[in-house]
């Protein structure tokens, strides 16, 4: 399904300009912005988990997580996560296995529309687990959000530390997802330790994105 070439592989990617094939894209129900956990709840509650009940994840949960890392708030621009300048160098991945009504694969969220993409096909939970030092957090997960970064989005306007400001946004992002997980009895635990290449290479990221973090997602 991917492109050969660098460009293929870019505008693939790209909905906002370039036709996309529809039955690729999976509009996601809208997020829901009330809850019966309160902030402070969650950052108490908050740790990470690394065993899962098994259960497939609902769509609704799974767009609640994907709004959580990335989603657009305001101005139908702004994210949930800060970024430097608002350039958002951020894309945010599901490797899906279990979600309920949802053919496994690898897919890409797109914020501006709140969907996601289907890129790959395939489950791909196993080989990103084999990658990750085997743990096996990724391998039992009904789902797995991969955050990786265009560092060129915010280089292009802050040289080189544009590079640190992509690895601080990974973690407003992350801790979104950790935070509305326990809103939802969803654990999700922070993976860092992998190959780089070889998570992009199952992937199949464009060449300008780097994979910083990995975090399995089902319900506790
Ligand atoms: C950048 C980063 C990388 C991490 N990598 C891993 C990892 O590869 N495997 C893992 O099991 N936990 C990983 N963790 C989770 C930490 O082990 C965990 O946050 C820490 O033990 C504190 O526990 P808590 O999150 O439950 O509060 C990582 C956390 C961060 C912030």
């Amino acid at each position: 399904m991917s492109g050969n070439t660098e460009k293929d592989r870019n505008d693939q990617f790209d909905p906002g300009t370039y036709p996309v094939d529809q039955s690729l894209e999976l509009e996601l129900p809208e997020p829901i912005l009330e809850s019966s956990t309160s902030i402070e709840q969650a950052l108490a509650e908050r740790q990470s988990v690394r065993s899962y009940s098994g259960r497939s994840l609902a769509l609704s949960d799974v767009s609640q997580l994907l709004w959580a890392a990335q989603g657009i708030t305001r101005d139908s621009f702004f994210r949930t996560a800060p970024s430097a300048g608002a350039l958002y160098p951020l894309e945010v991945y599901l490797v899906v296995g279990n979600v309920d009504g949802v053919v496994a694969g690898v897919y890409r969220y797109v914020s501006s529309r709140h969907s996601m993409l289907r890129v790959l096909d395939g489950d791909r939970r196993d080989e990103l687990c084999r990658v990750s030092l085997s743990q096996p957090q990724i391998r039992d997960a009904a789902a797995v959000v991969v955050i990786a970064a265009d560092y060129s989005r915010t280089t292009v306007k802050y040289g080189i530390r544009g590079i640190r400001y992509a690895h601080v946004e990974v973690g407003f992002a992350a801790e979104n997802v950790y935070l509305q997980g326990v809103s939802l009895g969803i654990g999700t635990c922070a993976v860092g330790a992998f190959d780089d290449g070889e998570v992009a290479s199952i992937l199949d990221l464009p060449v300008n994105e780097e994979p910083l973090l990995i975090m399995p997602i089902g319900y506790v």
